[in-house]
């Protein structure tokens, strides 16, 4: 796939899920966001970049934090997760939240003028990482920090059989890149290459929980990166890509429900004060 291909698939397929992603993902991804927003340790007045912020899950809190003296620009590939989130800061009266679609390796936002910058759940997804690093990276103020969170190796995912269940029937490969930045120090190292400092790594080992067959399924097909594949299953490809990833987590089942293990990495880098670059 090539990268244009990746981010379209991307875009189109988040348009889609989006409407499903609290459903099916709020509780199961808090542990992420939380961490990362402990790592953060944001201050009230503090100006904070969220990239691939999805529905706002890391945005509200983080604008929160910050307080009316501060601000938070969130950004997203999805013009419908941008607007979710939009939506939410204003439900909340949270004036000092805005938010544009803007791929992370394209981040038009000022240099050099951010404290703190997020990305939870985002970087597996874009192309080049490294790239999405340094954009960043050149958005921070000297000092600043970038916390980023994606998820763990394949081998601590329950649920990661559900990308070659969708590619052998569409062959897509979404995200050929998926678990590699959470395997071993990868994502330590890519935050190396692109120039930070003072990096720190620490791995989160949560289950996802599901109370029923229906909620599992949904989470994977309807609700997250191979949504954009999923749609066009007609009936009986969807009843069997959903027998086989249900047999590919029979193992985690726990009475009606499921309890499936996943890993996220967190990862944190500090530009040296006195140096935007
Ligand atoms: C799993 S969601 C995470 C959302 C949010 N940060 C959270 O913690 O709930 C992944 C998000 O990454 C976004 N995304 C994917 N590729 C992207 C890219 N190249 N640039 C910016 N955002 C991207 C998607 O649109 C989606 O909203």
């Amino acid at each position: 796939m090539t990268p244009d291909l990746q981010r379209r698939v991307q875009r189109y397929g988040w348009d889609r899920a989006a409407n499903h992603y609290e459903t099916y993902w709020k509780a199961q991804l808090k542990p992420a966001q939380s961490a990362a927003l402990e790592e953060a340790a944001l201050q009230p007045g503090e100006t904070v970049l969220d990239v691939a912020c999805g529905t706002g899950l890391a945005t509200l809190p983080a604008a929160r934090s910050v307080g009316p003296n501060g601000s938070v620009v969130a950004t997203d590939i999805s013009e419908t997760m941008v607007q979710m989130t939009r939506d939410a800061a204003a439900s909340e009266s949270l004036s000092w939240v805005t938010a544009e679609r803007m791929d992370a390796e394209a981040l038009s936002v000022g240099a050099a003028s951010f404290d703190a910058a997020l990305c939870v759940l985002g970087l597996m997804y874009v192309p080049d990482p490294v790239a999405a690093l340094k954009q960043v990276r050149n958005t921070l103020r000297p000092g600043g920090r970038f916390v980023a969170a994606v998820w763990g190796a394949r081998s601590n995912c329950g649920w990661a059989e559900i990308f070659p269940i969708v590619d052998s029937r569409v062959n897509t490969d979404v995200c050929p890149l998926f678990f590699q930045l959470g395997t071993g120090e990868t994502l330590a190292t890519t935050f190396d290459m692109a120039g930070y400092g003072n990096i720190s790594q620490r791995r989160l080992n949560v289950d996802l929980r599901y109370e029923t067959a229906d909620e599992a399924i949904g989470a994977a097909f309807a609700g997250g990166p191979v949504a954009l594949a999923y749609a066009r299953f007609d009936d009986v490809t969807r009843d069997a890509a959903h027998a086989e990833y249900l047999a590919s987590i029979e193992q985690y089942k726990n009475g009606t429900g499921f309890h499936i293990p996943g890993e996220f990495v967190i990862v944190t880098g500090t530009l040296p004060a006195g140096s935007a670059s």
